[in-house]
């Protein structure tokens, strides 16, 4: 089990590419519903903490407890079906599939889970309107703006209402305005949903939409206060 209540929990994670650490002893928790924005340096190891926690990549050492399991325990298969049961991903670039339209593309994670195609187009749709790009239901990622990417893909993410959101330089593409807009649709409907948000990013201003800030600085995690 996770300690104290926590939703996610990761101790002591290293990581090392070759001879370069990324992570080096790195603690992290984070609570149901809450959105903690990580920040640092560019190299600091955010990117790698947060592949790690959401199980993309496995440390070299240290465990990840997602609830009752340790994902850090589990195989492949089961953690990629935990990640497309239980997390949601917002990512900088890339994250559509070309060749969907943008109704189907909130569509896919839901459809990945059994759900029915008419019932998964309908809650699709919900989202895409929620997020205020529902002109675009029916446009490929090709043929959309930047900004209306990025809120397409928060709506995939947060679509089959994940009990994690994983947040990426989600507005590094964007606007400070356009990105300000993404950012409190995102915190917004992942509060009323009760999902918690792992929100990487460069900007204080971003960070000003979190409950909690931590800053990872040579692959290790301090909370605001300076303390590791
Ligand atoms: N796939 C990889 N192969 C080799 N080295 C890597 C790889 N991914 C990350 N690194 C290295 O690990 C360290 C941490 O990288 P990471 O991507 O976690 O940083 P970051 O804090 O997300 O940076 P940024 O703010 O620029 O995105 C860096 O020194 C980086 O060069
Ligand atoms: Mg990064």
């Amino acid at each position: 089990m996770t300690p104290e209540g926590s939703l996610l929990a990761a101790e002591g994670l290293r990581k090392a590419y070759g001879p370069t650490p990324a992570l080096d002893g790195a603690d992290f928790s984070i609570h149901p519903g809450e959105v903690v924005a990580v920040m640092g340096p560019s190299g600091s190891g955010k990117s790698t903490l947060l592949h790690c926690l959401a199980g993309i990549i496995r440390p070299d050492s240290g465990t990840v407890r997602y609830g009752p399991h340790t994902l850090t325990d589990l195989s492949d298969t089961h953690r990629s079906a935990l990640r497309r049961t239980d997390f949601g991903f917002v990512f900088q670039f890339g994250q559509l599939v070309p060749e969907l339209t943008c109704l189907e593309n909130v569509a896919l994670p839901l459809r990945l889970n059994a759900t029915r195609r008419k019932a998964a187009e309908h809650r699709a749709r919900d989202w895409l309107e929620r997020l205020e790009v529902d002109d675009v239901a029916a446009k490929r990622p090709g043929e959309i703006s930047g900004g209306q990417g990025q809120r397409v893909a928060v709506a995939r993410a947060l679509a089959p209402q994940p009990r994690v959101v994983f947040a990426d330089e989600p507005t590094g593409a964007l606007d400070s305005l356009n990105g300000e807009r993404v950012l409190t649709l995102l915190t917004d409907a992942a509060r009323d949903t009760s999902a918690a948000v792992v929100l990487v990013t460069h900007e204080a201003r971003v960070a000003a939409y979190a409950d909690r800030e931590i800053v990872v600085r040579d692959g290790r995690v301090k909370d605001m206060a300076g303390r590791i």
